[in-house]
């Protein structure tokens, strides 16, 4: 069990931001990774088609022999996790509980700002999960939806992309947030332009690496982990649209994509 792979999965490319942290921290690990670029985004759809969509990848991963699962996706964790927790046979981790914990051990002043999709916005989660672990926590929350086609467009620092932030981080920047959780896959490839938005003082949450040392821990605690000697494999699905998935992926991931196999669900 220990050198078998962990599952990965998103609505489509995005979470490969959350397997690049994953494949720094465990480099000894072998990942199946699922990217359902059939039916992304997932941001705009109804919690109930999320949840869905979510619980097919993970009928598939459990099926494809996987340990454990990590939900990328930072709308699948708002709408699905406790859903996928109740009916998975394997551990599953979110993405949501890693940020908050980290927003809330970085605030100074208790006043946290958190960027996402309509939906994880909506849904409520990143503020319930930051109250639960400081009731008295002043949480603003903004969905910020036209950052995913800009960040797959690759203007990660165009003028556009800088326009549009500045539109969306002005109330955060006027409650004068200390910490800025990047609630969505997308995002940490926005830090350096959001950081410039933001100005000093602001410390931005990456939820990609916040989850990879959560999923760290929880391996090592279930005694999951694969052996140091392990030669790990990275294997690559996605529902639709290898070819897109390989370039812009690349970019998101830091290296090539050797692996592609594609499986439409549902
Ligand atoms: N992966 C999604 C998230 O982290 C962003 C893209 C989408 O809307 O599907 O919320």
């Amino acid at each position: 069990m220990n050198a078998a792979p962990l599952g990965i999965f998103d609505s489509g490319i995005g979470g490969l931001t959350v397997a690049r942290a994953l494949f720094e921290r465990l480099p000894q690990e072998s990942v199946i990774y699922f990217g359902d670029t059939a039916r992304v985004p997932y941001g705009p759809k109804s919690p109930d088609t999320v949840r869905r969509y979510s619980a097919e990848i993970l009928a598939y991963l459990v099926q494809r022999g996987v340990k454990a699962v990590v939900v990328a996706c930072n709308t699948s964790t708002a709408h699905a996790l406790p859903h996928l927790q109740a009916r998975s046979s394997v551990p599953v981790v979110g993405v949501i509980e890693p940020g908050a914990r980290a927003a809330v051990a970085a605030t100074k002043t208790g006043k946290i700002g958190v960027i996402g999709t309509a939906g994880t916005v909506a849904s409520g989660a990143y503020e319930r999960a930051i109250r639960a672990l400081r009731p008295s926590a002043d949480v603003h929350s903004q969905p910020c939806p036209l950052f995913v086609p800009l960040v797959e467009e690759g203007w990660f620092d165009h003028p556009a992309t800088e326009l549009i932030a500045r539109e969306y981080l002005d109330p955060l920047r006027r409650a004068g947030v200390d910490v800025l959780v990047l609630g969505c896959t997308h995002y940490p490839l926005l830090k350096p332009l959001l950081a410039r938005v933001l100005g000093e003082g602001v410390s931005l949450i990456d939820s990609a690496a916040e989850t990879a040392k959560e999923v760290t821990r929880e391996l090592a605690a279930r005694g999951l982990d694969a052996p140091a000697a392990n030669a790990p494999e990275h294997l690559f699905v996605v529902s639709d649209d290898e070819l897109h998935f390989r370039k812009v992926g690349a970019r998101f991931l830091g290296e090539k994509l050797q692996k592609v196999e594609v499986v439409p669900l549902g």
